[in-house]
């Protein structure tokens, strides 16, 4: 599938539902199989990687049924999962690999895990060191420094050895990968992470009754004395934040009359894009602030016509917070005064597709300096004059080829993406919502 972007002529304008938070969406699936009680989603995303999620549930032995607009998940408990029939396909899906990783590292059979061309490249160490400290088998393709899928794990030879662990990079998958495997080892599984990656798994597993407790950036779970039962009512899943930043830049780059994104997840450890805006001199409205059960929501709302934006510096922890926004913030760099430098985020070159590549690649087709380091990219921006109308690739990944589609927004012509079906894997819903604020996006 090819998307063709138009130059937006007038301000966006409207409100649009974003889908389910797509992390969160993987974890109520795949922790609801371990519920000992029915579990009620509601509002769950239509990406191809949740469905991934959802598919492994029913092969472990769970069972999936609509009941009106909520999905109710029936699980296993923690120890009645079934061996799955065939190979579980995690498709494009690093967090249902990793995640199942964990799950499945303390159970009695063997599973094999497979992925697409994008995944079978992805590195699988990261998971398989901690798991394999803790006595868990498992095994991938590879001789040389790291592992790929296929990943063929278990069978566990009786419980799992706590372990203290300290995370090399700063991932939660892999943390959360090592907290499911604490469910299945005897005594204090702990895991300290470097930055502050995202909480989902912590909120959620406590909210399901997981032994699990939280100081600064180190969580334990202590199965000491556990009745070992997890159960809950349910998960609201709110809208997804990473989704959200590419309407959210649509509406900085093209001005917005108004632009209403409700019920968005802003939970902390997300809304390091939130910050990037504010500190290049962008305003972002958080309006109507509440919860849905563990995690903080939001209206997002942007005004006005496209606000004068200053380069900015992104590193450290707030690399982290942004981390899957990163290529969309590389498009408000280039409408920016000066050069917005990205740095400390080496954990972009194992995304979908090495984003610090693909994100300079991208940006350059449409005539923007971008230079990649070794930890990120800077990029020089150019308010005075629109970008270069470019036909660009997305090199097989979701969020290049959204962030090229806002890139068009501002361009001096008609921009065209080629390869842009994996835009389906977290946003099946992308173009249609652009051209519903008033842009003119065609998928053909
Ligand atoms: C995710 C964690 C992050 C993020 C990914 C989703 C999750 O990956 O980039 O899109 O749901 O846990 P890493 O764990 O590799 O940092």
């Amino acid at each position: 599938m090819k998307l063709t972007v138009e130059p937006a002529t007038r301000p966006l304008s409207g409100t649009v539902a974003i889908p389910g938070d797509k992390s969160i969406g993987h974890r109520a699936l795949l922790f609801s199989l371990l519920s000992a009680t029915p579990v009620r989603v509601l509002g769950l995303g239509d990406g191809a990687d949740n469905g991934r999620s959802a598919r492994a549930v029913t092969a472990l032995g769970g069972a999936i049924h609509r009941d009106g607009a909520a999905l109710v998940i029936r699980g296993c408990g923690l120890d009645a999962m079934q061996p799955p029939a065939a190979a579980i396909d995690c498709g494009n899906s690093g967090t249902t690999i990793r995640l199942l990783c964990g799950l499945l590292a303390g159970q009695r059979f063997a599973t094999t895990l497979v992925g697409d061309e994008s995944l079978s490249r992805r590195p699988m160490r990261r998971v398989r060191e901690p798991l394999a400290a803790m006595g868990a088998l498992i095994a991938g393709e590879g001789s040389g420094d790291d592992i790929t899928p296929p990943l063929v794990i278990g069978p566990a030879r009786g419980r799992l050895t706590a372990i203290d662990y300290a995370l090399p990079m700063a991932s939660a998958q892999v943390k959360s990968a090592v907290l499911l495997a604490g469910l299945y080892a005897d005594g204090a599984t702990a895991v300290t992470e470097p930055g502050p990656t995202r909480d989902h798994s912590e909120r959620m597993l406590a909210y399901l009754g997981a032994p699990l407790a939280t100081s600064g950036r180190r969580t334990v779970i202590d199965t000491r004395g556990w009745d070992r039962r997890l159960a809950g009512d349910g998960f609201e899943v709110p809208g997804d934040p990473s989704s959200a930043a590419f309407l959210v830049i649509a509406a900085l780059v093209a001005g917005a009359r108004e632009v209403r994104l409700p019920n968005i997840c802003v939970n902390p450890t997300r809304t390091g894009f939130l910050d990037v805006i504010a500190a290049m001199g962008g305003t972002v409205s958080l309006e109507a602030p509440r919860h849905a059960g563990p995690e903080p929501i939001a209206d997002l709302v942007v005004r006005g016509p496209p606000p004068g934006l200053r380069g900015t510096e992104i590193a450290g922890d707030l690399a982290i917070r942004a981390i899957d926004e990163l290529p969309v913030l590389a498009v408000l760099a280039a409408r920016a005064h000066g050069t917005t430098t990205v740095r400390d985020a080496d954990e972009l070159r194992v995304k979908e597709s090495d984003r610090i590549a693909t994100t300079c690649a991208m940006l350059r087709a449409f005539g923007v300096a971008c230079e990649p380091r070794s930890d990120g990219f800077t990029v020089e921006g150019r308010p005075d004059r629109p970008l270069a109308a470019a036909a660009v690739h997305s090199d097989g990944d979701h969020r290049i080829a959204m962030a090229a589609a806002i890139a068009g927004l501002v361009a001096d012509g008609s921009t065209r993406i080629a390869d842009a079906d994996n835009v389906a894997t977290s946003y099946p819903g992308f173009a249609a919502a652009l051209g519903q604020l008033g842009a003119t996006i065609a998928a053909g």
